[in-house]
């Protein structure tokens, strides 16, 4: 199925409503075009051509997006050679590193101004910078809800680290070399090297973490230009590629080609697919379920098993493969090359800013086999997430199976509880907890409204005794989510949480727990009767917001199977067009 070819005229461009194109077409228009020459522009510049904005989550804060000042001016650039007038808006940035507790407590809070700036200002279609975890859904979210042509620049991954002629992947080998310093092989000397060779560029985290598996999961939605994903942040490329989406945007807008004509059903199953075959990010279930939300799509922790179960992992990638980083996945061929070694298990007609998805991939090339594995050669034979059900997780709970130790994949040990973050961070050193390696290491009180936010708390750290010991990994269960660039054998999104109730609230240290990736279930060996008996005694902890965005968030957020979206934001239903009269 081609696109089909709608074309609008300029005046059935959405900021004709605004600025008209005679002068004689009412006060409003005459007052608007008077601000905009306020603004330095000459009526000709910007009358009758699409008025594209570029939502900039550009910030001093943000190392992950501190070069999109520069990009939103290469977006101009393709703007303005493609007939029609950019503006630039700056939009809250979502900083990983520096947003406390979690950006995800705010992810809502960039989709709701993205929705709303887009819909009250004279805006025809829009390019949306971001990329750093939460922003890509928080940028898609709003601007599905607004529904007009839109396309995603992915901000790109920062180059490789590196120290002592070693790569290093960002996250992931910060977990791995802060648990060498608790297990005294490494020492602050070290560890200063290391602060220094760990994020060497502007741009995202350059491992498989939720950035670099979200923005490939925009791409393989269709709301890029091809091969954006994966290009390097400081690469010349990028900034073509910005150059490019500003050009392709406002072809969009002549067509008339709105997001809900790109983000069908379809794509969102060919996102999955995607993003299980890159062995990528948790935390891509719950922002897919929330994004598929906004444009009208039903999308099931289900349909991630169902799914998982015939792609094969093929990016050589850490954490979940390695030892490759973004870098190696954008030469090797990127996301193109990658999708062209799973187009069997895509929907190659439906549309995408590019046309179809199969025209994209007409021309794509894998150059290094290691790197995007060959069907018969997988990293794993199944998709990279399992979904898991069962008396402690009734709603479903995740597991990233190919980042675990493959003898913990079926375990059963007695539990050991924390009830919070704080409580497990200052005791889990002491050996009277009597933590051994086969324990089941369990935090509550860390989902989306008892973290709040389900901030990134689920690779539990290992007691420091048992580090010098060897042992690297245990399984440990919470409602939290993790780091995309974290691994271990770490069960997560326990839905219901235990804030509201869920079965992870009556969990007592010594109870056994059985993990069973394979059969997929999580079991809590405790009779029925019991977790009765404790249910009827379990008391709901105490707000913490009497005020503010934060009671807003514990009033509307949802669970974390169905995306964590706001209540109001997620319903369908009408949102009345702004009167520009
Ligand atoms: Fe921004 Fe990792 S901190 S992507």
């Amino acid at each position: 199925m081609s696109e089909p070819e709608r074309r609008r005229t300029p005046e059935q461009l959405r900021s004709h409503q605004w600025y008209g194109s005679e002068i004689s077409s009412g006060l409003r228009s005459f007052s608007h075009r008077a601000r905009t020459r306020q603004l330095g522009y000459l009526p000709e510049e910007h009358l009758g051509k699409p008025v594209i904005a570029i939502l900039n989550t550009w910030s001093d804060i943000n190392p992950c997006h501190v070069h999109l000042r520069d990009r939103a001016q290469a977006v101009k650039r393709g703007v303005w050679q493609a007939g029609a007038f950019p503006l630039e808006f700056p939009v809250s940035t979502l900083s990983e590193t520096f947003q406390k507790p979690t950006p995800m407590l705010y992810r809502n809070l960039l989709a709701m101004e993205t929705e709303e700036l887009l819909r009250s200002y004279p805006v025809d279609g829009a390019v949306l910078l971001g990329g750093c975890d939460k922003s890509t859904p928080a940028l898609l979210m709003g601007a599905a809800s607004a529904d007009l042509p839109a396309v995603f620049v992915p901000a790109g991954p920062m180059l490789p680290g590196h120290w002592r002629g070693e790569t290093l992947g960002s996250g992931t080998d910060m977990w791995k070399y802060w648990d060498d310093k608790r297990a005294g092989l490494i020492g602050d000397c070290e560890l200063s090297e290391l602060e220094a060779g760990l994020a060497r560029s502007p741009g995202h985290c350059m491992t498989m973490g939720t950035a670099s598996t979200l923005t490939a999961a925009a791409e393989a939605l269709g709301v890029t230009v091809p091969g954006a994903s994966s290009i390097p942040a400081v690469d010349s490329g990028h900034d073509r590629m910005a150059a490019a989406s500003g050009r392709r945007i406002v072809e969009l807008v002549w067509q008339d080609l709105a997001l809900s004509r790109v983000l069908t059903r379809e794509a969102f199953e060919d996102a999955v697919t995607t993003v299980l075959g890159l062995g990528g990010s948790t935390n891509a279930v719950i922002h897919l379920i929330a994004m598929a939300g906004r444009a009208g799509v039903t999308l099931t922790l289900d349909d991630f098993d169902r799914i998982a179960r015939r792609v094969p992992v093929l990016a050589n990638v850490r954490p979940g493969g390695g030892p490759y980083l973004m870098e190696d996945f954008h030469f090797a061929g990127g996301l193109p090359g990658f999708l062209s070694r799973i187009s069997d298990l895509l929907h190659l007609d439906r549309p995408t800013v590019n046309g179809t998805l199969g025209q994209q991939l007409e021309s794509a090339l894998v150059h290094n086999d290691d790197v995007i594995r060959l069907r018969d050669n997988p990293v794993a034979d199944e998709g990279g997430l399992a979904v898991l059900r069962g008396n402690l997780c009734p709603d479903g709970a995740v597991i990233k199976h190919i980042a675990a130790e493959p003898h913990l994949l079926h375990h059963t040990g007695p539990a050991v509880v924390f009830d919070d973050y704080q409580t497990m961070q200052r005791t889990i050193d002491d050996p009277a907890l009597g933590i051994t390696a086969d324990s089941v290491l369990v935090l509550r009180g860390a989902g989306p409204k008892g973290g709040p936010g389900m901030p990134e708390y689920g690779m539990l750290p290992i007691p420091a005794y048992l580090l010098k010991e060897g042992v690297r990994d245990m399984v440990r269960i919470s409602d939290a989510r993790m780091s995309g660039t974290s691994y271990g054998t770490c069960v997560l999104h326990v839905a219901p949480e235990s804030h509201i109730g869920g079965p992870l609230a009556l969990v007592r240290t010594g109870d056994p727990i059985t993990l069973d990736v394979a059969g997929r279930t999580l079991h809590l060996g405790v009779p029925d009767e019991e977790l009765e008996r404790r249910r009827a005694a379990w008391t709901p902890p105490p707000e913490r917001y009497e005020r503010g965005y934060g009671a807003l968030y514990h009033e509307q957020v949802t669970q974390a199977d169905t995306g964590c979206d706001f209540a109001f934001l997620a319903r369908p239903g009408a949102a009345p067009a702004p009167y520009a009269g």
